[in-house]
């Protein structure tokens, strides 16, 4: 009898641990339930990307399942949308891209679209720039991503890092700006400045993401340094900032 007493104290103990340690799984399960269904896009906005996804393909004159899934580090259809209808509007003649990916695929279908056009891309990724080059190819072009380094410190003053490209000569009809990463600086594509002396008049600046802090101040400033070009701002889903040089700087 005397054994018993300690035995029960030492049961029930137990018991309230199991019982405690059962609750706070059940909460962290719930709890990341919750944090999933935050995560997981609306509704709406799925409908939005698969009608996007759908449009774009009909643009390009493709079958739905001719690109990879888009959004995340990929461009958005809507911003893809924008990109397909100024190169089928304006059938520039020279393109540069920073940042590979789907927009080279893009940009090279509508090359093909328009039986006319060049495209420079490039990147710092060897390994990226390599599922880009064979993915271009399965869809039958022999495209090339050059790949260059991030140099530090701009001439111009802008922070982070920009691509180590040679310089242009003029006459860039289109300029698109998808990279690099944001993990280099906030402003790191503030860079991309240096290939504006090279951009035509008429020519055309596109830089996705623009919805960020960091491309705001960009845009800011472009917008202060560069009078004879024209900034607007695009509502898409990650923002797009669509620069017009309106005459010879
Ligand atoms: C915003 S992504 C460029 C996206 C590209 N323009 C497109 O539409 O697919 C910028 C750079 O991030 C790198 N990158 C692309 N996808 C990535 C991934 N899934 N993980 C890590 N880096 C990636 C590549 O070097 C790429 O040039």
């Amino acid at each position: 009898m005397e054994l018993m007493f300690p035995l029960l104290a030492i049961l029930t103990v137990g018991l309230l641990c199991i019982l405690v340690l059962l609750l706070k799984l059940y909460r962290q399960g719930k709890w990341q339930l919750h944090h999933l269904e935050k995560l997981r896009p609306p509704p709406l906005l799925l409908q939005q990307q698969a009608e996007g996804r759908a449009y774009l393909h009909g643009l390009l004159q493709w079958e739905e399942n001719m690109l990879p899934p888009l959004g995340g580090w990929a461009a958005s259809a809507d911003m893809l949308i924008v990109l397909a209808e100024t190169m089928l509007a304006n059938r520039p003649q020279r393109i540069v891209e920073f940042g590979s990916g789907v927009t080279t695929l893009v940009l090279l279908r509508c090359i093909e679209l328009n039986r006319t056009g060049h495209l420079t891309s490039f990147d710092n990724d060897a390994q990226f720039a390599g599922v880009v080059e064979r993915r271009a190819a399965r869809l039958g072009y022999s495209h090339r991503v050059d790949v260059v380094a991030l140099k530090d410190a701009d001439p111009l003053g802008w922070p982070g890092r920009w691509y180590d490209h040679p310089p242009f000569q003029p006459g860039i009809d289109l300029i698109v700006i998808d990279g690099p990463p944001v993990l280099n600086h906030e402003q790191t594509r503030g860079g991309a400045e240096s290939t504006f002396a090279a951009l035509s008049p008429g020519g055309v600046i596109l830089l996705d993401d623009a919805n960020r802090w960091g491309e705001r101040a960009i845009a800011d400033r472009w917008r202060r340094e560069h009078p004879g070009i024209r900034f607007d701002y695009l509502d898409v889903e990650k923002g797009l900032l669509i620069g017009h040089k309106v005459d010879a700087q």
